[in-house]
């Protein structure tokens, strides 16, 4: 699948549910509605869905949220995804409350590998950031995670201001005693929380400077593939890695290959643009398979160009929640 620009969208993203169990402040409000059932796409209609992708193109899938532990028969939806002969990458993106129980069923069931969000490693700041979550859940989802095999394990830190970006040089440190790649990520403007997005935002080059000044100049990974919103460095020696997710200060629009596949069934074409295209209601209303196809390509080829936050373009339909990151 190209998009007008020329790019091969084979990424897709796929939102298993807009509900979570935590309520981190850069994501979503405390008190929330989440969208009823019969909104939502069953198993079988997300299935179809991402069938039709693969054979449009699609090789990797990420599966989010929300929070997407919290979908019910997880397992088998991934041996279901696990078995389209396109696929050869699937792995989720989540916040590990969940994952000591249930790492290794999903590892039998075919995940190749996780992301984890970790902002902080304070468990009264973490308290704060998430504020429902405990430290001690997530640091306990990430050793079975790697007991599991979901590896290579990426850990997730958004550099939120007053919240951790104090703590970025101590999240460098665990890239010195595990194989992790630690990804410092902007704070993006979506939804309701823009306004504080837009103050809270610390670039990456602010946070490069404080880890360099801590490590000296960090290492450039050689091994990039020009297309992760992550470019790899290593603290020299250390087995870990180190990555800036720059979205907001150097947005890598260019190089994207990715589409989103939200909770409700709807092609989202940019995370920080509106433009969606209804999926569910056709396959709802009986369109076939080829019908589906000609829908998703079309759509996938009006990709926009870019995010438009230089303009002050900031999506506000959907939180970040109902979108997955
Ligand atoms: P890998 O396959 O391991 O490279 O994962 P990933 O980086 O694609 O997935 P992950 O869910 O870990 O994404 C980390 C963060 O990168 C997300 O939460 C977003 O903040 C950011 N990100 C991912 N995709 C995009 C994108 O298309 N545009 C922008 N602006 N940010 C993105
Ligand atoms: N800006 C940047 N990243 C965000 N995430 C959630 N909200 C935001 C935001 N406003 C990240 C989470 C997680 C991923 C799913 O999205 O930390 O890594
Ligand atoms: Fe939940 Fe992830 Fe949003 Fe935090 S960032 S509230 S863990 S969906």
């Amino acid at each position: 699948m190209y998009d007008q620009y020329g790019r091969n969208l084979h990424y897709l993203r796929v939102s298993l549910t807009d509900a979570c169990n935590l309520r981190c402040v850069y994501c979503m409000p405390e008190e929330t509605k989440f969208q009823p059932r019969w909104k939502l796409m069953s198993d079988k209609e997300m299935l179809t869905l991402v069938k039709i992708a693969a054979s449009l193109g699609v090789d990797k899938i990420r599966l989010t949220g929300g929070e997407p532990t919290l979908r019910q028969n997880l397992t088998s939806l991934i041996q279901e995804i696990r078995a389209i002969p396109n696929i050869r990458d699937l792995s989720m993106t989540t916040n590990g409350i969940l994952l000591e129980e249930m790492a290794a069923d999903l590892q039998q069931a075919g995940l190749d590998r996780v992301n984890i969000s970790l902002d902080t490693l304070d468990p009264e700041r973490y308290h704060a950031i998430t504020r429902w979550g405990h430290l001690e859940d997530v640091l306990r989802g990430i050793t079975a995670a790697e007991k599991a095999g979901l590896l290579p394990l990426k850990i997730n830190v958004v550099v939120t201001r007053g919240f951790n970006d104090q703590e970025v040089v101590e999240m460098a440190r665990l890239t010195q005693e595990h194989e992790w790649e630690v990804r410092y990520i902007e704070l993006m403007p979506v939804g309701d929380i823009a306004d504080f997005a837009t103050e809270a935002v610390v670039t990456s080059a602010e946070t490069r400077s404080r880890i360099e000044a801590a490590f000296g100049p960090l290492e450039r990974v050689e091994d990039y593939n020009g297309h992760d919103p992550a470019r790899p460095y290593r603290i020299p020696g250390a087995p870990g890695k180190i990555g800036f997710i720059s979205s907001v200060s150097q947005p890598f629009c260019a190089g994207c290959t990715r589409l989103r596949l939200t909770a409700d069934g709807k092609l989202r074409l940019c995370l920080l643009r509106d433009d969606e295209v209804d999926l569910l209601t056709p396959l709802r209303k009986g369109a076939n398979r080829e019908t589906l196809r000609k829908i998703m390509a079309e759509a996938a080829w009006r990709k926009p160009w870019g995010h438009g936050l230089a303009e002050a373009v900031r999506p506000q339909q959907r939180v970040m929640s109902q979108i997955g990151g």
